[in-house]
């Protein structure tokens, strides 16, 4: 998960971040004080008991904050899916600090970087001022502003140690343009990201129990299992030229053009951004495609992060596949032997370009194929951990 937090004094240009944020990296905003808004607008109890608090510029007490975020984290994950959190005005003091470990520690995991917008007081206030003539809100006043602000130099401002010391705060000249604000996060967030996505290649033989893994890895760690063969043949669907020309392919047993397999691999990406990476089985096929999955993944701020290449047997895989043609689970090829031989010799002609490839940039990890699939499983799993310890 992505969590992330902007820090700053009222009017250092939080909320103005948090909707761009947001929209890029699709998180649920949590905004302690639109919550509160939220609550004095609909006339709760809680509503009730903050309203005079906040239209005097002074905090609301961590009870009241911790009772109202847990109600709303629960209420949002029940919703749509998101990559993670952007917390905005919360936390504001050290209590809150530790509640938000908690909260996060309940959904095993853990905020990656907190954004500390430095703002002097006086641009505060200015900007707070202009913000007044649209923005109703009953604390965008002279009185209340320096209230607010005092508020924040002097219970807010000290928790910034708390993250100092966990080593995650990012401090941020706030001071530039929306877009050089803007520019300062997105490079943090964008580098953090590259460490902590998991993007996981599959290969091996036809046999050697690609999908079985990569689809139970694709649920153990929270990731978009991509295989190329569904994808292709979701726009062999399609009622235009295209479809018609990757349907009429794929009953050949034809290769289709890398330039469609590219567009259907990058459009599934950016339309499922919310889970914690991707494992690609089927892909790439050829040296061509190592190259473009490399390219493909630097285009949208990503990089394979490893490659596990299960290594089963020629006669063990003939083996697996007559077994398989004898059931239900038969796919056409297995069903005769010349249709085995044609399919493995394919993957023999390319795997070791393909290897080579990935071998030079240390990231390929050969992983015995043998065995019952929870054996294989387990020694893939101890690979895919220490790739995260040493990304972290
Ligand atoms: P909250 O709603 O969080 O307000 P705040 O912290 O005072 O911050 P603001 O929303 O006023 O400012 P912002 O940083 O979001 O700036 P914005 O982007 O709008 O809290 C309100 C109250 O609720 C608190 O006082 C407290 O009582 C209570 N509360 C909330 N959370 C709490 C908690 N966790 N614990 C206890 N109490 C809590 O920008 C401001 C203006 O500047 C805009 O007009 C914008 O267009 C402009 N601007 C933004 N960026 C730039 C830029 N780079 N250059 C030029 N102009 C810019
Ligand atoms: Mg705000």
């Amino acid at each position: 998960m992505l969590n992330i937090a902007l820090f700053g004094p009222p009017g250092a240009g939080k909320g103005t971040q948090a909707a761009r944020l947001v929209e890029r990296y699709h998180l649920h905003y949590v905004s302690s004080g639109d919550l509160l808004r939220e609550e004095i607008q609909e006339g709760t109890d809680i509503g009730r008991a903050v309203q005079e608090i906040i239209a005097r510029g002074g905090l609301v007490s961590d009870e009241m904050i911790v009772r109202l975020l847990e109600k709303t984290i629960r209420k949002i994950r029940e919703q749509t899916p998101a990559r993670g959190f952007l917390f905005d005005g919360f936390p504001r003091t050290f209590v809150q600090a530790y509640i938000l470990e908690g909260l996060l520690l309940k959904m095993h995991s853990s905020l990656m970087n907190l954004f500390s917008l430095e703002v002097p007081p006086e641009v505060c206030t200015e900007r707070l001022l202009g913000r007044a003539q649209v923005s109703g809100r009953s604390d965008d006043t002279r009185e209340v502003i320096e209230v607010r602000l005092r508020e924040y130099a002097e219970k807010t401002a000290p928790v910034l140690g708390f993250y100092q010391e966990k080593g995650i705060l990012v401090p941020v000249d706030g001071t530039r343009s929306v877009d050089g604000v803007f520019d300062q996060i997105t490079r943090v967030v964008d580098e953090s990201l590259r460490k902590v996505q998991l993007n996981v290649v599959v290969l091996g033989a036809p046999g050697s129990g690609r999908s079985t893994q990569a689809k139970r890895i694709a649920a153990q760690y929270n990731l978009h299992y991509i295989n190329t063969t569904d994808l292709l043949r979701e726009v062999a669907t399609r009622p235009d030229a295209q479809g018609r020309m990757v349907a009429e392919l794929m009953e050949q047993d034809a290769l289709v053009p890398d330039e469609i397999v590219i567009r259907a691999v990058e459009g599934y990406i950016r339309s499922h951004p919310e889970k914690n990476g991707l494992i690609f089985k089927g892909f790439p096929r050829t040296l061509v495609q190592a190259y473009i999955l490399d390219g493909l993944m630097r285009k949208i701020g990503q990089r394979v992060s490893c490659i596990l290449d299960l290594r089963v047997p020629t006669l063990e895989l003939f083996r697996r596949l007559s077994a398989r043609g004898a059931t239900q689970r038969a796919l056409p090829y297995d069903r005769a032997t010349e249709g085995i031989v044609r399919r493995i010799e394919a993957h023999e002609r390319h795997a070791p370009d393909i290897l080579n490839y990935f071998q030079r940039s240390r990231r390929l990890h050969v992983v015995d194929g043998l065995g019952t699939p929870d054996e294989v499983f387990q020694r893939m799993t101890a690979h895919l951990e220490e790739v995260q310890r040493h990304a972290r």
